[in-house]
This record gives structure tokens, sequence and C-alpha cells, in this order.
């Protein structure tokens, strides 16, 4: 597995393929963390209605922390698992009070916020501030348990720990939010859960369930 010809060819298609998505319009760290809230549970075509309207009514941190509960899970109302609502504005309260309305930018801090586990706080780093830290979701998971060709089953968070562990090797320290966010964008087109459509991939050739014709049999994933 060549690392640095991986990288090349995931970020060239990137650029030429990216999504044109709202919350990818500047890096306000802000806006990542409520779309990557927004995104843990619900499909990206359902969520950027949703998103436009949050930050049309909260689009500060201190328009959010000052807005009263019921307000903000009515706005939310639709998008279903209300305690992301709630957890978020617990943390961005905590934000305004403790860091002076600015989101944290290290993992430490970013990730004692509630609501805020590895994966978002991953995905916040690296996406708004340019740090090569790993996004592993099950969509990631699923993506490098091809590519890697591991069959171990990704429902274990020590499989997932292995995963973020490796992440920080492959990983572009170049442009880890470009890299993170193809990996998003690869595994939500083209590296799907069925018949993923390999032979459109930019990284077919660093496969090895595709050489091996055993894509649709990975990731092996025990629960749900
Ligand atoms: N899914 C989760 N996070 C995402 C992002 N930032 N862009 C597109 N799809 C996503």
């Amino acid at each position: 597995f060549n690392i640095s010809r991986f990288q090349e060819d995931i970020l060239d298609w990137y650029e030429k393929n990216k999504r044109d998505l709202p919350w990818r319009q500047d890096q306000d760290p802000y806006k990542v963390w409520v779309s990557e809230i927004m995104l843990q549970q619900t499909k990206v075509d359902t969520v950027i209605p949703y998103f436009y309207k949050f930050m049309d009514k909260y689009p500060t941190v201190y328009d959010l922390a000052e807005a009263d509960e019921q307000d903000v899970l009515k706005t939310w109302e639709g998008l279903g698992y209300y305690s992301r609502a709630r957890n978020l504005q617990s943390a961005v309260r905590e934000v305004v009070e403790k860091y002076d309305g600015v989101v944290p930018n290290n993992p430490e801090e970013l990730g004692s916020l509630k609501g805020v586990g590895s994966y978002t706080r991953g995905a916040i780093l690296s996406i708004a501030y340019n740090q090569p830290e790993p996004a592993v979701d099950g969509n990631f998971m699923r993506v490098f348990s091809r590519i890697l060709k591991v069959e171990e089953d990704i429902s274990k968070a020590k499989v997932k720990k292995l995963f973020e562990d490796y992440m920080y090797e492959i990983i572009s320290k170049e442009d880890p939010s470009s890299f993170n966010q193809a990996i998003m964008d690869l595994g939500a087109t083209i590296c799907t859960p069925k018949s993923p459509m390999c032979m459109f991939c930019p990284v077919q050739e660093h496969c090895r369930a595709y050489a091996e014709g055993i894509e649709e049999e990975l990731p092996i994933k025990s629960k749900k």
C-alpha cells in the first residue's frame, strides 16, 4: 500500500468531484460542528434544509447559547435524536462561558464537550482547523475495511481504535481537511454499502477487496 500515491489519487479526485455542500462554504468551526452533529444519524439531503434554517436562526455560538431550549428543539423538529440538539446547545454554552466563544482547537478540550465523541472531534479538528486527526465513523470503516481488506468485526471498539491509530499514518499532513472529506464523499457516492461503483473509484488500484472481488463482503459487522 503506497500511502503517498493513495493520498495523491484521493485528493485529486476530491478536488474535481467534491460535493457542493452548505457547510463547505467556509471553515467556521461552529458550522462544521453543527453539520457533523446533524449528519451523525441523518442523510446529507435531509440535513441541508435544516442546516440552512439553523444557521439562519443561530449564526454564531452566541446566538445558540442564548436561545431558548424549546426554540432550538422546535428548529430541530423532524431531524430526530433530540439529545443531539440538547447536548449541542449545552456544549456551545460551555464554549461561550469557558472559552470566550472560541471552539477549542485541541483534542482534550474539544473532546470534553458534551456530545463530542472521537469522530466529531476529529472532524472539527481536521475540517475546521486543518489538523491531521482521523474522523472514523461507519462510512470511514467501510471504505478502509475494503481498501485494506480488514476482516475484523467493525462493530468492536477495539477495531475502531485500530483504524484510528492507522489513520494517523495515512491521513494527508498537507491537507487533512480535504483528505477526510474525500473519504466521506467516496463512501457516500462510490464505496456504498451495496453495489459499490468500483469502476469509477479513484483509488481502485489501491483496493485489496476489489483486487480479490470481495468488496461486497466487507465490512464485517456483527451488530445492527
Ligand atoms: N458525512 C458526515 N460528515 C460529512 C461532511 N462533512 N460532508 C459530507 N458528508 C458527511
